[in-house]
């Protein structure tokens, strides 16, 4: 028995540090955990990270973007994912396909930029294939709270987008997580401890037998 987690939500929802508390957490109970995230973890998918989030990078259309992301994740899933569940382990991803449909099929300001849905969609069965993820939590808070928490960092070529842009993120997640089977929302607003207890509390029935 495995189990395929993933986090996601807006930037700045918490799910970097969300995502290590809760590896530690199952670590502690005796799973054997692999912690992921995307676009990265193989040598590949570092390499469309830089090209994807570098704000000196080149510009490109949401269509690059959903294009490059997807390859990032289809060599995450085949390198690394699909391998740690054959062996039965945990694999914490750090976002997934439903990130690809918010970030560009919903949320670009240009209407005729986005991308359609059903496209990205099958992206999204291309790069998975049979190994999808067995739960998807989102990570919601509110888009000037989350904002305030990552302003000590420099944002990436996405983080910069306008406020409108970070909402429609926001609402597209909930929308789609309603739709999307395999979808919780989490809380994500409060302390660190208290976001780590409502999702421990969606995670602990899904963790298969420790090993
Ligand atoms: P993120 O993991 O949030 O970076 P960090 O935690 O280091 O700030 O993700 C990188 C960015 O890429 C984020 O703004 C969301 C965006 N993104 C997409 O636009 N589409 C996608 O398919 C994915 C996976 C991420």
């Amino acid at each position: 028995m495995s189990l395929y987690l993933v986090l996601d939500g807006v930037d700045g929802c918490g799910k970097s540090s969300q995502a290590s508390l809760l590896t530690a957490w199952a670590i502690d109970r005796g799973h054997d955990v692999v912690h992921l995230r995307e676009p990265g973890s193989t040598p590949l998918g570092e390499a469309l990270r830089r090209l994807l989030l570098d704000r000196d990078g080149a510009a490109m259309s949401p269509l690059t973007e959903a294009l490059l992301f997807t390859a990032a994740r289809a060599e995450m899933v085949r390198e690394l994912v699909a391998p740690a569940l054959a062996k039965g382990k945990v694999v914490i991803a750090e976002r997934c396909f439903l990130s690809t449909l918010v970030y560009q099929g919903i949320a670009p300001t240009d209407e005729s930029a986005r991308v359609p849905l059903p496209l990205l969609r099958e992206l999204g069965r291309r790069a998975h294939g049979i190994t999808m993820p067995d739960r998807i939590v989102v990570l919601d808070l509110d888009v000037d709270v989350a904002r305030a928490r990552r302003a000590h960092q420099n944002p990436d070529r996405i983080e910069a987008r306008d406020r409108g842009y970070h909402q429609r993120v926001r609402e597209g997640f909930l929308g789609l997580a309603r739709e999307e089977a395999h979808c919780a929302v989490v809380d994500a607003s409060g302390s660190h401890e208290d976001v780590q207890r409502r999702l421990r509390a969606v995670v602990e029935p899904l963790l298969p037998r420790p090993r």
